[in-house]
């Protein structure tokens, strides 16, 4: 397939990257990968393997003794199956100690280079929606479709709230409001690929919008790129 089908998406927790992410490559055809996912997989691993966070020299080890894998896969229920070493990992990766470690995680410029050359690799293994932090700014710079997805904060935490509420998990929404503002800040004012819209996105505000809404339009962009 030509090189139209490679679509960035970037943006901060609950701008519904993975779920607008997910119903895209539904409706092209293609693969799909939540990037995020690589990032909460090592943070996992550190927090099963007793690894203190803001060590980043054991971190770096860890990242390098149990290799993240990930696996396209159209059957999978999110798109793509996630490995620590031999081991798959599902529903664990959204566990909320996982989500308040993996920012820091995330950070360090070691762990950044591992995880984008294996996204690099699978970029130029064929078309994929991408999602994530630095899909547009770093590993696909030249994908045709870049798009920044936002939604206001208050937006966000309630749909993380009703997500939550689904899996069963209740949280307190001002602690969760604090902890995704946090993240928004460290995951904008890092050193190492802070998340900015990529040169050339388009800039996509979800506070409104449906899911429908938004796919419809990044398919049109698709389409549009396709016809250039
Ligand atoms: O999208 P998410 O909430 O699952 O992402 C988890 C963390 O991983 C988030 O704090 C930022 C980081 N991340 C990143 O730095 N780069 C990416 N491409 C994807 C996620």
């Amino acid at each position: 397939m030509a090189a139209f089908a490679h679509v960035a998406i970037d943006g901060p927790a609950g701008s519904g990257k993975t779920t607008v992410a997910r119903a895209l490559s539904r409706r092209l055809g293609i693969l799909h990968l939540d990037t995020g996912a690589m990032y909460r997989a090592l943070a996992l691993a550190a927090l099963e393997g007793g690894v203190p966070v803001d060590d980043e020299a054991a971190i770096l080890r860890l990242a390098r003794a149990k290799p993240i894998d990930v696996a396209l896969d159209e059957r999978a229920p999110e798109g793509f199956r996630v490995r620590i070493g031999e081991r798959e990992v599902g529903v664990d990766l959204y566990r909320n100690e996982v989500s308040t470690i993996v920012s820091v995680v995330s950070a360090y410029s070691g762990v950044r280079e591992i995880m984008v050359e294996r996204q690099r690799a699978i970029a130029e293994g064929g078309p994929v929606v991408m999602a994530g932090r630095d899909i547009g700014t770093v590993v696909m710079p030249d994908a045709p479709v870049k798009i920044f997805l936002t939604a206001s904060l208050e937006a966000r935490v309630a749909r993380r709230l009703a997500e939550l509420a689904q899996q069963g998990v209740v949280v307190e929404p001002g602690e969760l409001r604090a902890q995704m503002a946090e993240r928004d800040h460290l995951d904008v004012n890092r050193a190492a690929s802070p998340l900015r819209p990529a040169p050339g996105s388009m800039t996509i505000d979800s506070t409104d919008l449906s899911v429908e809404q938004v796919v419809e339009r990044i398919a049109q962009a698709v389409e549009a790129a396709a016809a250039r």
